[in-house]
């Protein structure tokens, strides 16, 4: 059954179904504890918790937190969704799996406003992904996994070298290359003056980067 996306709401793209390839190749023991951060219309929340898992979902946007809630409902499985920031809504909490597809789009423009949010991450696209490398660590138990998507336009190997600083394995075990969407297009300019994409670079590239924890 297709995800239902109301206006501003992030439909799901190529991003999400590469971290859903991603999720498909991962262990998820029954019951495991998995949270998707920033879940949108909560299409990858729903895909953990066919596969048995017990998922929390957060998103920032009440629209969002509707759309998680009425899609879980219509494909049939459970799903806690909390309205918040990032992780605040399950401090105290542990994991077995996160899952983030969070915005990481370098953005000319100051902090994001409106569905934007969904995509712009300030100037570097590392807005969020800081906060994610910096505080998941800390919510997943011994032997969790981190699985994150992002584009190369963001320095993932910024994101390799914080998770690797907080003793976690990480690598990025999945690539794709997409065409330009319109907000790459829009900013393609800026983001070719910045140095951000080289001068014949046409198209971009998505990763997923997995870290995990020792057990
Ligand atoms: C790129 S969309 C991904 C949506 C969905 N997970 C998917 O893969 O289709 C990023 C989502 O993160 C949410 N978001 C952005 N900043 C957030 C924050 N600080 N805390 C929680 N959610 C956030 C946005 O509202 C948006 O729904």
């Amino acid at each position: 059954m297709k995800s239902l996306v109301p206006p501003g709401v992030y439909a799901p793209q190529e991003d999400t179904e590469l971290l859903v390839g991603a999720l498909s190749e991962e262990p998820v023991p029954p019951g495991a504890d998995v949270l998707d951060v920033g879940t949108g219309s909560g299409a990858l929340a729903v895909a953990a918790a066919r596969r048995g898992a017990r998922v929390t979902a957060v998103d920032v946007s009440r629209r969002a937190v509707c759309a998680a809630r009425l899609n879980a409902l219509r494909a049939g499985v459970p799903v806690r969704v909390r309205r918040g920031n990032l992780f605040a809504p399950v401090r105290g909490r542990s994991f077995d799996l996160i899952l983030a597809n969070p915005p990481y789009v370098p953005a000319p423009h100051g902090l994001p406003r409106g569905a934007a949010r969904a995509w712009d991450a300030g100037g570097d696209g590392r807005l969020v992904l800081d906060r994610i490398c910096r505080e998941a660590p800390a919510l997943l138990r011994p032997g969790g996994a981190l699985l994150l998507v992002q584009s190369a336009l963001s320095d993932p190997e910024l994101t390799l070298g914080h998770l690797r600083a907080a003793g976690m394995k990480a690598a990025v075990t999945r690539r794709r290359r997409i065409a330009f969407g319109p907000v790459l297009r829009d900013r393609e300019h800026w983001l070719r003056e910045r140095g951000l994409l080289p001068p014949t670079e046409n198209r971009e590239e998505l990763v997923v980067v997995r870290a995990e924890l020792p057990v």
